[in-house]
């Protein structure tokens, strides 16, 4: 893509409205605006990275074993009230009423709608187990809507259901999802644990969230690597740095690290609370009715986007981790009206998008400082330097936006070199 032709509008101020990184970078990289409070647009250089994400989502899903659908956003309010949650969720549903005064819920999870779907289809312990997911826009009128779209108002998750006949079914695919959730975040670049939690809204017996380590988080866990044990720590609200307790590892009895956390996964062991309310049942090998035995696993698709910048970056803008960048090379001809500069970027600019890699020319006629600032806000793993200075050693020049290593190569070498680093 050329930069000349893109629509990324980057903004050199901090927007005032953000309060955190990934909020005001997003923002400054051009790649969500706001349209209301909570309900935000993916810009394309956003939804590269959300598509980026969810692909990685997808590949490991569907490695587990589970089957991609998509449901609608539109529930019937009668379906919430089998399992009164219509009550239960409340305000934080969003209604809307048909022209024949029929009244929906905008879907803020969907366990009522998928258990109707298979209810009606699933009748004989020989269909299951069944694994079914989708990537959506989820509706949920927050209290608190904030940090852009760390919590929105409207935002994309991945919801997976699993439908079991026995516990020990549903064990399985649990430990089968809690695997998969392992390779999505460590494929996303993410320092990352898992933390038994509460259920919540969603409810059931047993719950574990995954949490992205970063000092802007809502919620703080402790945790010792030594022993692998986590936990929840109680109300970080507010709470300065000296008034964190410590904690003693129940395992090796040392004193736990602490963290703030921002929650990317949740998976649920539900049992039969859905199944048992909305009689959906199968049946078993004697013949009898059986209410499934299900599982819920969520991740916050958009919120992923987010939580890697807060992760990763640094004063001058974002540093995509390569597996979710949008782009994987940025090249910048310093000086476009220099013949040779801009030829010899152009000519390389071909070549990678000839491998496949996915590269971005700067080709705008601006100075050289607006390029590199635009370059690495928007954070780009490799940047490709071409300059009169450089061409007249016959040099290019490769910085990488992570480490700040730079590379000084002949044209020729160039390309190759550049492949390699994207492959790293
Ligand atoms: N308002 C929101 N904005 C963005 N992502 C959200 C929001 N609420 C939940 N998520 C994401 O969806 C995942 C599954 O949601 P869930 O656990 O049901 O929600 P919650 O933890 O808010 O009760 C969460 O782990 C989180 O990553
Ligand atoms: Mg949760
Ligand atoms: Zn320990």
């Amino acid at each position: 893509m050329r930069l000349s032709q893109s629509f990324i509008p980057t903004m050199k101020e901090i927007p005032s409205e953000a309060q955190i990184p990934s909020h005001q970078l997003m923002l400054r990289a051009g790649m969500i605006r706001k349209l209301s409070s909570g309900v935000y647009e993916f810009l394309p250089l956003g939804y590269m990275v959300l598509k980026k994400v969810e692909q990685i989502i997808r590949e490991e899903m569907n490695a587990a074993g589970a089957q991609e659908l998509l449901l609608p956003a539109l529930h019937p309010k009668e379906l919430w009230e089998e399992t009164g949650r219509w009550e239960i969720y409340g305000e934080e549903m969003m209604k809307v009423i048909d022209r024949n005064k029929r009244q929906f819920g905008l879907g803020p999870t969907h366990e009522e709608v998928i258990t109707d779907l298979v209810r009606k289809e699933v009748k004989s312990y020989r269909q299951l187990p069944v694994i079914l997911y989708q990537f959506q826009t989820k509706f949920r009128d927050e209290i608190r809507p904030r940090f852009g779209i760390m919590r929105g108002r409207e935002f994309i998750m991945k919801d997976c259901y699993s439908f079991d006949k026995d516990e020990a079914g549903l064990k399985i695919n649990y430990q089968k999802m809690v695997q998969a959730y392992k390779n999505i975040f460590t494929r996303c670049g993410f320092d990352f644990r898992m933390v038994q939690a509460d259920s919540g809204n969603i409810g059931g017996n047993l719950s574990h969230e995954f949490m992205v380590l970063a000092n802007t988080g809502e919620e703080a866990i402790y945790y010792c690597d030594a022993c692998q044990v986590t936990m929840k720590a109680k109300e970080p609200e507010g709470a300065a740095a000296e008034t964190i307790e410590k904690q003693l590892c129940p395992s090796c009895q040392k004193e736990m690290k602490y963290s703030r956390v921002i929650e990317v996964g949740h998976t649920f062991n539900l049992g039969t609370k859905y199944s048992a309310k909305m009689n959906a049942t199968y049946l078993d090998e004697k013949g009898e009715s059986q209410p499934y035995i299900m599982g819920c696993y969520g991740i916050g698709v958009s919120r992923i986007v987010a939580a890697a910048i807060e992760q990763s970056h640094d004063a001058n803008g974002i540093i995509w981790p390569k597996q979710i960048s949008p782009y994987q090379a940025i090249v910048l001809p310093l000086d476009v009206t220099n013949e040779q500069v801009k030829n010899t970027a152009e000519d390389l600019y071909a070549r990678l998008k000839g491998q496949g890699i996915e590269v971005l020319l700067d080709d705008r006629d601006e100075r050289a400082g607006v390029k590199f600032k635009d370059a690495d806000l928007i954070g780009i793993p490799v940047k490709v330097v071409v300059s009169t200075r450089g061409l007249a050693e016959g040099k290019i020049e490769i910085k990488l936006r992570q480490t700040g290593e730079v590379f000084k190569l002949s044209v020729a070498e160039a390309l190759s070199k550049i492949t390699e680093l994207i492959q790293v």
